[in-house]
Formats: structure tokens, sequence, C-alpha cells
């Protein structure tokens, strides 16, 4: 084998090492604890029992007063809706990391990314009707220029234990509505193949 491939192959695995750390190294305990986030339903009632696909959160984000940082590299802002705690025990595709491009924590997208100010801001979101029962908190990431994650706040503790709500799913008539839905399109999807294999067997008996 060639000398002059061998020299190259280490380098070309450690450059190929770095662009992976360079897209995997921010981590959420780098990022700054500098905003306050907090969430009620609509009319300033408690989210808790908010109804997926019918009611509202209203996500309130700020600079904290009492962090003294440098906001000047803050550009964007960013709301998820995240997972408690108790809802991610036992479910790995829920799972926190620190390694943000593999943290599960914040599945869902809250009317982003919105333009940053000290002030900060609220948002009206209607939640989705993809969104499953689970014990849940607010997340507010901002980003710099370049749309790296620098710092953040939440709605609950460090822990995601505290002061958390829940989001209940469709239910009652809407969900028999859609399990109608699911059984009906099954169902015409085994009757066309039922029809369809009937003709063959006819065409073939029919030749015989
Ligand atoms: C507040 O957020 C909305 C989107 O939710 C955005 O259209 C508006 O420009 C924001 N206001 C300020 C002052 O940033
Ligand atoms: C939601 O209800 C649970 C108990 O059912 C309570 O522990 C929690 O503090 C409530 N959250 C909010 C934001 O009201």
């Amino acid at each position: 084998m060639d000398l002059a491939i061998l020299r190259v192959v280490p380098f070309i695995m450690l450059v190929h090492m770095s662009s992976i750390m360079a897209e995997g190294a921010t981590l959420f305990s780098e990022l700054s604890n500098s905003l306050t986030v907090s969430v009620t339903g609509a009319d300033n009632t408690s989210p808790n029992g908010t109804k997926a696909g019918a009611d509202e959160l209203l996500v309130t984000w700020a600079l904290n007063s009492a962090a003294q940082v440098d906001d000047s590299s803050y550009k964007t802002v960013e709301l998820k809706l995240c997972f408690g705690a108790p809802s991610q025990v036992d479910r790995a595709w829920r799972k926190t990391n620190d390694i943000l491009s593999k943290d599960k924590t914040c599945g869902f997208k809250i009317a982003s990314p919105q333009p940053y100010n000290r002030a900060g801001n609220t948002t009206k979101w209607l939640v989705g009707k993809e969104i499953p029962f689970a014990h849940y908190f607010v997340r507010a990431y901002v980003l710099d220029s370049a749309g790296e994650k620098v710092a953040y706040g939440q709605s609950s503790n460090a822990q995601r234990t505290s002061n958390l709500f829940t989001i209940e799913p469709i239910s009652g008539r809407h969900a028999s509505i859609d399990i109608a839905a699911a059984v009906f399109s099954a169902f015409s999807v085994i009757s066309l193949f039922g029809f369809f294999f009937y003709e063959k067997m006819s065409k073939r008996t029919s030749k015989a």
C-alpha cells in the first residue's frame, strides 16, 4: 500500500472528528441562564388541563434583570415546549442530553423564531393537535446571528420538576371521530384489496 495514503488517513479522520465535535459541541450546561419565562393559559388561568388543538398558551419571556450578562450577541428567541422530568421516565425518545444536538427534552416549537429584545415579548400559542398528554414546561433559547444557541430561560427549575403543567389530548367526540376515520380508511384499503383479488380470481376461474 502507498505510504502517502497511510499518512493522510489519520489526518482525514481528525478533520472528520473535529467537524463532528464542532456540530455537537454546544452543551446545554454552557448556555447562560439569563431569561425569565412564564406560562399561563388563556385569560391568565393555570395552564393545567390546556386542551390540545383547542386552547391557547400565553408564553412570556424577558431578559432577567438580575442576570448581569452582555446580551449584545443575542439576536433571536426560539420558544419550545418541553417534557417535565415525570414525563421522561422510561421514555428514551424524550431523554435529556447535555449535548444540545442530541437533546430530546424540547420536542415542540412554539411560534419561533422571534426577535430578541431586553423587554421581551408575549406569544399566544394555539396548542397543536399532535401534542400528547404529558407534564410540560416552556424553554426559551436565545440564538446569536450565526444561529447558535447562546442563552436560555425556562418556566421550570433545573431538575424540570417544578411548575409543570399538563396538556390534555383531543378527547371525547374528537377522539372517537379520529378513531372512526382511521378504522374507515383501513377498511376501505382492505376492501380495495378485496375487490382487486376478487376480480383477479374471478377472471382466472372464468378462463379455466
Ligand atoms: C413579539 O412577538 C411577535 C411574534 O410572536 C412578533 O411579531 C413581534 O414583532 C414581537 N415584538 C417585539 C417588540 O419584538
Ligand atoms: C398543575 O397541577 C399539578 C397537580 O395536579 C401541580 O402540582 C402543578 O403545580 C400545577 N401546575 C400549574 C402551573 O398550575
